[in-house]
């Protein structure tokens, strides 16, 4: 039987992208890149595993409505069923929301609902908290609200640095995210099953 398919949405590095696409035994095939920065390093590692990307710059369209079609087009002809955001820094329309309701999902690093929005790391270092983590949610119209499905906490110690925690975060992120996603594809491949009898 073939893989579900999925598409990944990221705006830079794609640390994240690439440890999915690396992940043993992922349970779905990751079809597409989507990638709104010209130029991020994200899509030389899609390139180096030869996968297909389309890459858009945002100010190219009179509006999110419109670029959002042209997304819902490409991945219905990908024959994407779920959507992962990867560090995609843009909030997602009712375009995407109302044809894949339910299927896009995001990875976050604060324990959400604490610091939401863009250098999540860098604000929870400033308010001097002393754990951290990695939210996965569900994707709402909202920036970084949506139920979530996993939290993994972090410590913040006295002598760590921005950078040590960053590392700390992208080491449980990179393990969180793949396993998050088998988890979520095995259960709703079991509803549809359960309806099928
Ligand atoms: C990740 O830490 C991800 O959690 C964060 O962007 C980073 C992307 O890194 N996402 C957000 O802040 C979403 N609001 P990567 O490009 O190396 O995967």
């Amino acid at each position: 039987m073939s893989k579900v398919k999925a598409c990944v949405f990221a705006s830079g590095t794609g640390s994240n992208f690439q440890a999915i696409i690396e992940s043993e035994n992922l349970n779905c095939e990751i079809v597409l890149l989507v990638c709104d920065k010209p130029g991020a390093r994200v899509i030389e590692i899609a390139e180096k595993y030869s996968i297909p990307t389309f890459v858009f710059h945002p100010k190219d369209y009179t509006s999110k409505a419109v670029y959002e079609k042209i997304l819902v087009e490409k991945l219905k002809s990908a024959g994407v069923t779920w959507v992962f955001l990867a560090g995609y820094m843009r909030l997602i329309g009712p375009e995407l929301l109302d044809t894949y309701e339910g299927k896009i999902v995001n990875i976050h690093p604060s324990l959400l609902p604490d610091f939401p929005g863009k250098d999540a790391i860098g604000q929870a270092f400033q308010a001097g908290v002393d754990k951290t983590g990695v939210t996965i949610h569900f994707v709402d119209a909202g920036m970084d609200t949506g139920p979530v499905i996993a939290q993994e906490s972090v410590e913040v110690l006295e002598n760590d640095t921005i950078h040590t925690v960053t590392a700390r975060i992208q080491k449980i992120e990179h393990t969180l995210y793949p396993k998050v996603i088998n988890q979520l594809i095995n259960e709703s491949e079991a509803t549809l099953c359960a309806k099928e009898l």
